[in-house]
């Protein structure tokens, strides 16, 4: 796949692992920054990602900032974004089974490298199951056009 990532001057901690670690799966990635460790404002680069995933010019995005939380808020602001921050594989997992997500969103503050590269691996391998899900995710599409 070709993935987004972005992340703001906290996340940049955690970013070059991941980026390593999705090339060794074979992914490609295309970085939309920060590139250094000067303060930024996360929303910049959360919307740079979706606009990435929303476009079709990548399959799907991971962000990162200090929590996950602001970046992922803005993420969620572009219309057709489903993200989802997570601590933990299986909310990850069951975020792109049930909720179709098209970004992934950690915080460097809050887990480690290695539980990241865990989340990012099972959440990567996960596919929309559909079926019942489909319609709910529907329904969120439709509050966007509200
Ligand atoms: C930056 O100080 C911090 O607010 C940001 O990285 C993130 O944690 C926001 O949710």
């Amino acid at each position: 796949m070709k993935l987004a990532i972005g992340c703001d001057h906290i996340g940049i901690e955690l970013k070059p692992t991941i980026v390593e670690f999705l090339e060794s799966l074979g992914h490609t990635v295309q970085d939309f920054g920060t590139m250094s460790a000067t303060r930024v404002d996360y929303p910049d680069y959360a919307q740079a990602v979706s606009e990435a995933v929303v476009s079709g010019s990548c399959d799907l995005g991971i962000l990162i900032c200090g929590t996950g939380v602001g970046i992922s808020i803005a993420a969620n602001k572009v219309k057709g974004i489903r993200a989802v921050v997570c601590s933990e594989p299986y909310s990850a997992k069951l975020s792109r089974e049930h909720n179709n997500t098209n970004i992934l969103a950690f915080g460097s503050r809050v887990i480690g490298a290695e539980l990241a590269k865990m989340i990012t691996e099972e959440w990567l391998n996960a596919e929309f199951e559909g079926g019942r899900h489909q319609k709910r995710v529907e329904l969120m599409s439709q509050m966007e056009n509200q």
